[in-house]
């Protein structure tokens, strides 16, 4: 497949279909890396500061130095936002722990680390449209004990989100212990009388900064809410439940294990967070 889209690999700004690294490389062998995934709106970074600072937890929570500074992550990002032209697009950038001559799981001495972003397109849906929302699974956590990093080994939430898939349906939410966590690629929120829910920052779930935002604009806008642990009985009752993430915003889900949520549509409290949300984004565009 033809992939034009410009690419930076270790240095150098590279068609992202020419890009090449190692099979050597330990994130390919042993998915020693990390990840971000940066939102751009109106050729603008969204929260790009939250993100870079993610970024440098992960990497300190495996171990790695930060390899760039903040300013030269914003120069890549700009570049790459700027060359592949769609209004709106999601940042993809991965650090690994680089290429080693022999596979071996303890950490290579003197090797440099392999960094890697791109951008994709990521149009703005209607409100009209999100507003259908989405449907979920409940799935059993199958993952290791450090999901605040936000680690490039995604195998056990490639198999969660395609139990989704297969059951008709396009999110998994995540369960432990009979608390629900978080969904296999974004955050969950819940909404029960006029209070919106979201569980507590944890090493059970990823730190999202879509999470973050939302509950600042709640904040800011005297919106009552509480980090708390939401139970599956939780989600039954629920008003209103959402998932946010970088790639999503915040979207409203209306099905949850082929029951309905609330009135099996999306709620009065969703509707008057996506325009706050949405106007947090439109101000990128001045
Ligand atoms: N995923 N939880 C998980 C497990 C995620 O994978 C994501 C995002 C989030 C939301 O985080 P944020 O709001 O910072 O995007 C929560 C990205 C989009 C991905 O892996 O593609």
């Amino acid at each position: 497949m033809v992939n034009e889209r410009l690419a930076y690999l270790n240095g150098e700004y590279v068609r992202a279909d020419a890009a090449c690294i190692s099979p050597l490389d330990r994130g390919f062998l042993l998915g020693d890396g990390v990840y971000e995934v940066v939102p751009a709106y109106y050729h603008t970074l969204f929260h790009f500061e939250g993100h870079i600072e993610r970024l440098n937890q992960s990497l300190k929570g495996i171990r790695m130095e930060p390899c760039l500074n903040l300013e030269e992550w914003r120069t890549i990002l700009n570049t790459l936002v700027e060359k592949n032209k769609d209004e709106h697009q999601w940042v993809y950038l991965q650090v690994t722990r680089g290429a080693s001559a022999v596979r071996s799981h303890g950490f290579p001495k003197d090797t440099p680390p392999t960094i890697f972003a791109t951008s994709y397109p990521n149009p703005l849906k209607s409100k009209e449209e999100l507003s259908k929302g989405i449907k979920t699974l409940g799935v059993k956590d199958i993952r290791w004990k450090y999901c605040q990093i936000k680690a490039i080994s995604r195998l056990a939430y490639v198999l969660m989100h395609q139990e989704a898939l297969d059951a008709g349906c396009d999110e998994a939410i995540v369960f432990n212990n009979g608390f629900a966590l978080e969904c296999s690629v974004s955050n969950l929120f819940i909404v029960r009388h006029g209070v919106i829910m979201t569980p507590p920052k944890s090493n059970q779930l990823l730190s999202g900064i879509t999470r973050d935002c939302i509950l600042s604009l709640a904040e800011k806008n005297k919106i009552p809410y509480r980090e708390t642990k939401i139970t599956e009985r939780d989600l039954l009752k629920a008003d209103e439940v959402w998932i946010t993430s970088s790639t999503r915003g915040v979207h409203p889900v209306v099905e949850f294990n082929a029951q309905p949520i609330g009135q099996g549509k999306a709620g009065p409290l969703w509707s008057r967070m996506w325009d706050l949300f949405l106007e947090e984004v439109n101000a990128l565009s001045h």
